[in-house]
């Protein structure tokens, strides 16, 4: 048997959405219908242009083209190959189940015995337990939480180790919402070329940047187009295009040989992705559609973090946060007195006594020990339904937090 520590954050979820009133700690916006998606295309809607096109309906419901619908690859292809002087050819895209089986297929295809690997931290738990569990070395390279989640590049550079294999990131940065810079990726991509290592990024969250402008010259480009060949990366449609229902993600690198390995990796573990959920894919991303759907996830996104961020400042003697610069979740610090409060007894009294669900922080993002006192909150619900459970959070704030204890050292 592989052992492979417990996956906190997604345990935590199925054992408590099932009995909350309000799941607040989703890392998807708002999760959009087909119809919704149809109304959000600037063409109109025909048999041939649709989530799912009539000819599917007459089509032998085979497996998928290997490597993807060739369509949803070349536009993916695209959206990678935007301001680079070379663009991304369709083939080095593979299309996945969603992100987990891509970020399942690229760590399988990294790393293994004998490997060191960096993971920044705090980050989705799959990016440092799979390569624990097939023996890599792993060495956390910790974002900073008093300088907004910001990371050390001079600390990176004395991490590396002879047998260092690759640096992985997960850039905007669940659970935080914060993000690498444009100058930090450039350094960390400079560090690998001089020591021959490979960049992972998990970037499932681009492109939901609501509150960095693309005109800063610090906003983040997909470290694919850094001019550094040795660099894989993952997206998903769960995010930034509320489509968690389809399982469609992605694996893109400009290394044949990165997308070679997980191609091999992908046979053993999906052999296709299903025709239906990439056709709906292809519409999402289609031109017609992409703008505006990205445009209604960031304009939610907008609208309730500045909702939220009245709240926390409310509330300031009990949370406190860095206000997040991209994705859909919010890292927010509760403390009693200036003591972390036990973030798992905070969570779990608070769904019993309100039924809002949030997210612990030492537990599903810290191992138990780090970030305790912190709470994921997913904000980018209906704006009404966030208002609610602000109401039912702030009034157990004032009637409840009495009974949180504080964390244990
Ligand atoms: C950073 C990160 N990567 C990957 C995933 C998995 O995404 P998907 O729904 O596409 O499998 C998640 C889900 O929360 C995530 O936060």
């Amino acid at each position: 048997m592989v052992k492979i520590a417990p996956f906190e954050v997604e345990l935590w979820l199925n054992k408590y959405i099932p009995l909350s009133k309000h799941f607040v700690s989703s890392s998807c916006p708002l999760p959009i219908t087909l119809n919704e998606l149809r109304s959000l295309s600037d063409k109109p809607v025909s048999p041939d242009h649709d989530p799912i096109p009539e000819s599917l309906f007459s089509a032998a419901l085979h497996y998928g083209t290997p490597g993807g619908l060739p369509k949803l690859r070349e536009t993916i292809a695209t959206l990678y190959s935007i301001k680079t002087p070379t663009p991304l050819p369709a083939k080095n895209v593979l299309i996945t189940p969603g992100a987990t089986p891509a970020n399942f297929e690229i760590l399988h295809a990294l790393c293994g015995k004998g490997d060191h690997i960096i993971v920044h931290y705090p980050t989705y738990q799959q990016l440092y337990s799979i390569p624990e569990a097939l023996g890599a070395e792993v060495s956390l390279w910790r974002s900073k939480e008093e300088d907004k989640w910001a990371v050390d590049v001079e600390e990176l550079k004395g991490m590396i180790k002879p047998n260092t294999k690759a640096i992985i990131i997960n850039n905007p940065q669940n659970p935080t919402g914060a993000i690498l810079t444009r100058s930090t990726l450039e350094s960390i991509i400079e560090i690998a070329r001089e020591n021959g290592i490979t960049v992972f990024s998990d970037e499932v969250y681009r492109p939901l940047f609501h509150s960095i402008s693309p005109a800063d010259p610090e906003f983040p480009p997909s470290v694919l187009s850094l001019g550094y060949d040795n660099v894989v990366v993952s997206g998903s449609m769960s995010k930034a295009y509320s489509l968690p229902g389809i399982r469609v993600g992605w694996i893109a690198s400009r290394s044949d040989e990165i997308i070679h390995r997980c191609v091999n990796w992908h046979s053993y573990t999906a052999i296709s992705v299903s025709q239906l959920d990439e056709s709906a894919a292809a519409f999402a991303l289609d031109s017609s559609v992409l703008h505006n759907l990205i445009k209604r996830n960031n304009d939610l996104a907008r609208r309730n973090l500045s909702i939220l961020e009245s709240f926390i400042e409310k509330y300031r003697w009990a949370c406190e946060w860095a206000k997040p610069v991209a994705s859909t979740v919010a890292f927010v610090k509760f403390s009693k007195m200036g003591k972390s409060v036990d973030d798992v007894a905070f969570c779990e009294l608070l769904l019993a006594a309100k039924g809002v669900m949030f997210a612990p922080g030492s537990k599903c993002f810290g191992n138990g020990v780090d970030f305790k006192g912190y709470v994921r909150v997913g904000y980018v619900i209906e704006t009404e339904k966030l208002e609610e459970v602000l109401r039912l959070v702030g009034e157990y704030l004032e009637e409840g937090f009495e009974s949180v204890p504080v964390a244990k050292k």
